[in-house]
């Protein structure tokens, strides 16, 4: 989506964007600001990671993906509880900032792609989406989910953390986008949060390991 697009965007009611935001426009959020959403600085994010960390039933994952990494502040904080990481981002700089937060943990690997088209091979126990479901178009929201849940093993973990605010991307939010992940009967949900700033939800892909 272009700038002017965006603007649009926002002026219309919850819905998800007619196309998916491009790598273009997150180049430019990037080249404004390295940080562009304070993921390493704002009270918001420090909370929502706390209670992202908190909320993973298990202690340790065998093999977790994260998509949407950004800088990779979400990222060092999974490591610790993982045996392999895999996170991905389509912005260059984001990717680059990422791999640096993470250059101490050998286990852990960041990748430039596209999704949902560059979805990694699975499976994984663990999958955290925290703030990009709503950057996607209902086909790529739903081609998404298609391709987590597969690549999710039985048993395995899916949280998803989303923002709940009335601003910028534009008002379609976190609210918007849980149910849909809520709507796929593969998954079942352990763990709600709400709050006035962000939705968290914890899903288990039914069927054991
Ligand atoms: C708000 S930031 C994510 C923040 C991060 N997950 C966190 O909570 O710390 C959104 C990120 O998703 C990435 N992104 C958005 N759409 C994407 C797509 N279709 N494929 C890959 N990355 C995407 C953007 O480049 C951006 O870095």
């Amino acid at each position: 989506m272009t700038d002017r697009q965006v603007r649009a965007e926002e002026r219309r009611t919850a819905e998800p964007p007619p196309t998916s935001f491009s790598e273009e426009y997150f180049d430019r959020r990037y080249a404004r600001d390295p940080d562009p959403w304070g993921l390493a600085r704002r009270w918001y994010e420090r909370r929502k990671y706390a209670i992202t960390l908190a909320s993973l039933p298990r202690e340790r994952y065998r093999a977790c993906f994260e998509p949407g990494c950004s800088i990779g502040e979400l990222t060092r904080l999974l490591a610790p509880r993982c045996d392999r990481l895999l996170a991905v981002d389509f912005a260059e700089d984001a990717v680059r900032q990422a791999r640096a937060a993470v250059r101490d943990f050998d286990h852990v690997e960041v990748r430039r792609s596209t999704l949902p088209a560059q979805l990694p091979n699975g499976p994984f126990d663990l999958v955290v989406v925290s703030e990009i479901l709503y950057y996607l178009s209902r086909d790529d929201l739903d081609l998404m989910l298609d391709g987590l849940v597969d690549r999710l093993e039985a048993g395995g973990d899916l949280v998803a953390v989303h923002w709940c605010g009335n601003g910028p991307p534009r008002r379609y939010n976190g609210h918007d986008v849980h149910p849909v992940i809520e709507a796929r009967e593969e998954l079942e949900r352990l763990v709600h949060h709400s709050d006035e700033q962000f939705v968290l939800d914890v899903f288990r892909r039914k069927g054991t390991a």
